[in-house]
């Protein structure tokens, strides 16, 4: 960290994002007076407590390791050291990053955020602590009711919530106005609008999701199927649903928006979140399904062709059947091996604040977890679409709840790739769904 200082100093000079950044240590207590000085930052003191924080790689205007760096200059009891992992579009990657380490029980790291989908999986094996002690009811009380359930397993908090995530329907304002349309409420309405403004070479590509063999390919499964009134398990999580008949049309669904419909090219089986939002921020597409995290690259002029011109909605639905996001975001957790609790919770109750909180939104374009910081006026003037999209948000669809979910991820993207790549699509489901079962039922 000997180059934390020199990098700091240029960052709090000129920029609007240094400005606010200086304006957020000064909201942590750091001595601004020693900055303005030049001094060094304060020195790794001996007294003070050493531990390891390891997270997916975040970005937007500020990285995750420069708000670590806010904390260590905000206070001098506890100094973190942090460890990026991969984005969390690599999932997989970083789930066996995190696995490998926990499981070593060394304590290290001492805090660690973690994907919604692995927290049964971490809490199950011993490896995230109760969190209750510290953070009890009455903290609790101040997060959305939803996340603070899936935090919990077998009655303790074993994670704490970070950001919460949803998928939505990006899309070109200017476009759906040129061609007289509204922004689509089903499936079907948006294949009409996305042919007919391919059709005008307004935009060569109508829809773009993800199909990648990989973790984003489950969200945009479990949003399909559950527009449709599917899901992936049974209501009792015992065995899987997938080749129901609404499940098994879901999919066909995104089949032919690649080989029917043709609203979305066939590279989208092998886009992830970043290669299906650069066409679209490029103005080559009529809609996107992606994260929040869009949002704020979509309005930087540096990053986008289509500033001022993108609205979001809620995800379409089948006729008959209600929009659903697939639940996203991560939480932080603290290593049950840890040897340096008290200042794992110092850490996270710093990282956790409401002005940390706010800071990560307006920063990084990740939606808040305490509704204090959600209902936010700055907030809501920089990221309107996320309390446009409250609801969207606090009522996404967890994918399925296991602490087995690493097996049933791997089956379902495997599955349903060659589904989506063979269009043999009831024969693949019903292989990918007997797997499924002995896996949740075993
Ligand atoms: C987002 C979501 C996360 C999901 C991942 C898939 O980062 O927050 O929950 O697993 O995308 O790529």
């Amino acid at each position: 960290m000997s180059d934390g200082h020199t990098s700091l100093i240029p960052d709090l000079s000129a920029s609007k994002a240094g400005q606010s950044r200086r304006k957020f240590l000064q909201g942590a207590g750091f001595a601004a007076g020693a900055l303005a000085l030049g001094l060094p930052r304060r020195a790794r003191a001996a007294d003070r407590t050493e531990i390891t924080f390891a997270s997916a790689k975040f970005f937007g205007k500020e990285t995750v390791g420069q708000v670590v760096d806010a904390y260590n200059q905000a206070q001098s009891k506890v100094h973190v050291t942090y460890i990026e992992l991969p984005p969390p579009s690599s999932s997989t990657e970083v789930h066996q990053a995190l696995v490998q380490q926990l499981a070593r029980r060394n304590g290290t790291p001492d805090v660690f955020t973690q994907d919604v989908v692995w927290i049964a999986e971490f809490a199950g094996a011993g490896w995230a602590m109760a969190l209750d002690e510290y953070f009890n009811p009455s903290v609790q009380s101040q997060y959305f009711p939803g996340l603070i359930a899936a935090c919990t397993y077998n009655s303790k908090l074993t994670a704490l919530p970070w950001f919460v995530d949803s998928g939505m329907l990006y899309y070109r304002k200017d476009l759906l106005d040129g061609a007289g349309a509204k922004p689509p409420e089903t499936w079907d309405d948006l294949v009409t609008i996305a042919q007919g403004i391919q059709k005008s070479g307004k935009a060569d590509f109508g829809y773009l999701w993800q199909g990648k063999q990989a973790e984003v390919l489950v969200c945009d499964l479990v949003e399909a199927i559950a527009s449709n009134g599917g899901s992936i398990l049974t209501s009792d999580g015992k065995k899987g649903a997938l080749n129901d008949d609404k499940a098994v049309a879901a999919v066909q669904f995104l089949y032919d928006t690649i080989n029917k419909s043709k609203i979305s090219p066939s590279d989208v089986l092998s886009w992830d979140e970043e290669p299906s939002r650069q066409p679209f921020t490029a103005g080559r597409a009529a809609f996107l399904r992606n994260w929040s995290y869009v949002y704020g690259i979509a309005q930087d002029k540096s990053a986008s062709s289509v500033v001022d011109k993108v609205g979001v909605v809620p995800l379409p639905h089948f006729a008959g059947g209600k929009s659903a996001a697939c639940l996203g975001g991560y939480q932080y957790g603290i290593n049950a091996a840890s040897k340096n609790k008290e200042a794992a919770v110092d850490f996270l109750t710093w990282m956790s604040s409401p002005e940390t909180q706010l800071h990560f939104a307006l920063q990084l374009g990740i939606a808040p977890t305490r509704p204090e910081v959600f209902d936010n006026a700055q907030l809501g003037k920089e990221q309107p679409f996320m309390q446009q999209l409250k609801s969207v948000f606090t009522g996404a669809t967890p994918r399925p709840v296991t602490p087995k979910y690493a097996q049933v991820t791997l089956a379902i993207q495997s599955g349903v790739s060659k589904a989506l790549v063979s269009g043999n699509i009831k024969a693949e489901l019903d292989a990918a769904n007997e797997k499924i079962t002995s896996i949740v039922a075993g």
